[in-house]
């Protein structure tokens, strides 16, 4: 269970306010569970352990320990939410085998640089497009899949069209499914983020164990008692009261991945009718030395939801030396205690330079309570798209750049739209 501190939103969202709220949030969460509201057709991630029975666990497993078995490493092919929710919880919990990842984007450098990482290793890729047409991964797609050991390619993507499930099925490849019901930034605990994570060694039993949990608590009705109520609450208040941007902040860099992850959740899913939080993220105590100044001082248009991990971390405590760096205070000081209290300083500081700010929880950082808090985002999203009115489950905002980009590279099809966009940016 992950817990909540609202200590620091008062006086701009108290427990009293999110109360109020109770009917709103009732109506969202009904709108959510019973299928009723925009984008119902999205919902294939709402039961975590439908999305993933059994039988799909265990073909999973099996297929990462074969591919264990035989390789080196795995380069998982994907962008978005094809990658993203893999790359978080990996980043974060480490496991004991390496997954590089490619096609995030275009870059020959990042490229390169990772082929010639790769040079003498047994190599296993993964495919991972739910359209299966997306330009990046295909074209990493390309690079990556002559590397591969014999045998040891599989494409997770749509059960019956696009691209990849017809070379897929041409080559022989083994594959795996995505359900129509399951939107990219919400398939992380499906077969997308699973099968490379069960490769990199953690288990991703656990980690559906937390999402069943945080499911059963999300069923709460009462906002006080249900934190994924609360957060969709308190962050709705704060944008009626005119704040702009919200920043996920933590003070554990394994946590960066995370932090990218809840920014696709949020951006893709609430930015639309020129409305929502800018989702933005801000890692502790690095970006104290340099966004802190903005934090502190700059434009009050910021909320602040900390991510804070309590406990599990390991021992490591100042040595004892001369006081010539004034250090002596801390002399036997656990390093994760120095850290905590980085924490409490700056949400204090900030709560009275005008920002205000929650924060999670977590007893520990483990594939148990990582899952928990992916759902808990995953599901307060859903409900704060609704209490935005808006659909939390499309992107028509990201077909622009992409039609664009398919007309200048003169792709089939797009020769009309060629000529009058070469034009526009003089090529
Ligand atoms: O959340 C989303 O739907 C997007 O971020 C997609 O995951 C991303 O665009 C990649 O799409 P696909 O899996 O079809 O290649």
């Amino acid at each position: 269970m992950l817990t909540l501190d609202a200590a620091y939103l008062a006086p701009n969202v108290t427990p009293e306010l999110v109360a109020q709220q109770t009917d709103r949030l009732a109506l969202a969460h009904a709108t959510l569970t019973n299928g009723s509201g925009a984008g119902s057709d999205f919902l294939g991630w709402l039961d975590p352990a439908a999305m993933a029975d059994d039988a799909l666990l265990e073909e999973i497993e099996s297929i990462a320990d074969d591919l264990r078995a035989r390789t080196d490493v795995l380069v998982s092919v994907g962008i978005g939410g094809s990658y993203l929710g893999a790359r978080a919880v990996i980043e974060a919990l480490g496991g004991d085998r390496t997954v590089e990842f490619a096609g995030q984007n275009l870059s020959a450098h990042y490229h390169s640089a990772l082929l010639g990482r790769l040079k003498g290793k047994k190599l296993a890729v993964n495919a991972i497009s739910k359209s299966g047409t997306t330009t990046e991964p295909a074209v990493a797609f390309r690079i990556f899949r002559e590397l591969a050991e014999p045998g040891c390619i599989v494409a997770t993507t749509d059960k019956h069209k696009g691209a990849l499930r017809k070379v897929a099925s041409g080559a022989g490849w083994r594959t795996l499914p995505i359900e129509d019901s399951i939107g990219g930034r919400y398939s992380v605990l499906s077969p997308v983020g699973l099968l490379p994570i069960a490769y990199a060694g953690i288990d991703i039993r656990e980690l559906q164990r937390g999402a069943i949990a945080c499911a059963r608590a999300a069923a709460e009705p009462d906002p006080k008692k249900n934190p994924v109520l609360f957060y969709a609450a308190a962050r709705n208040l704060l944008y009626q009261q005119g704040f702009l941007i919200e920043a996920l902040a933590s003070f554990e860099p394994r946590l960066h991945y995370v932090l990218e992850w809840w920014k696709q959740l949020y951006g893709e899913s609430e930015g639309k009718n020129h409305m929502a939080l800018y989702p933005s993220s801000v890692e502790f105590t690095t970006d104290l030395h340099s966004m802190g100044q903005y934090f502190q001082e700059g434009r009050r248009a910021l909320i602040e939801t900390f991510v804070i991990v309590d406990g599990g971390e390991p021992s490591l405590t100042l040595p004892s030396g001369d006081n010539a760096d004034e250090l002596g205070y801390l002399v036997g000081e656990e390093l994760t205690a120095i850290n905590q209290a980085a924490y409490q300083a700056t949400a204090l500081a900030h709560r009275e330079g005008g920002v205000p700010s929650l924060t999670i929880h977590l007893p520990k950082l483990d594939a148990y309570h990582l899952g928990f808090l992916l759902y808990f985002f995953e599901r307060a999203c859903g409900i704060s798209g609704y209490l935005m009115g808006v659909n939390p489950f499309d992107q028509p905002g990201v077909e622009a750049y992409k039609k664009n980009m398919f007309g200048l590279l003169a792709k089939p099809g797009y020769e009309a739209l060629s000529g009058e966009l070469k034009a526009k940016v003089g090529a």
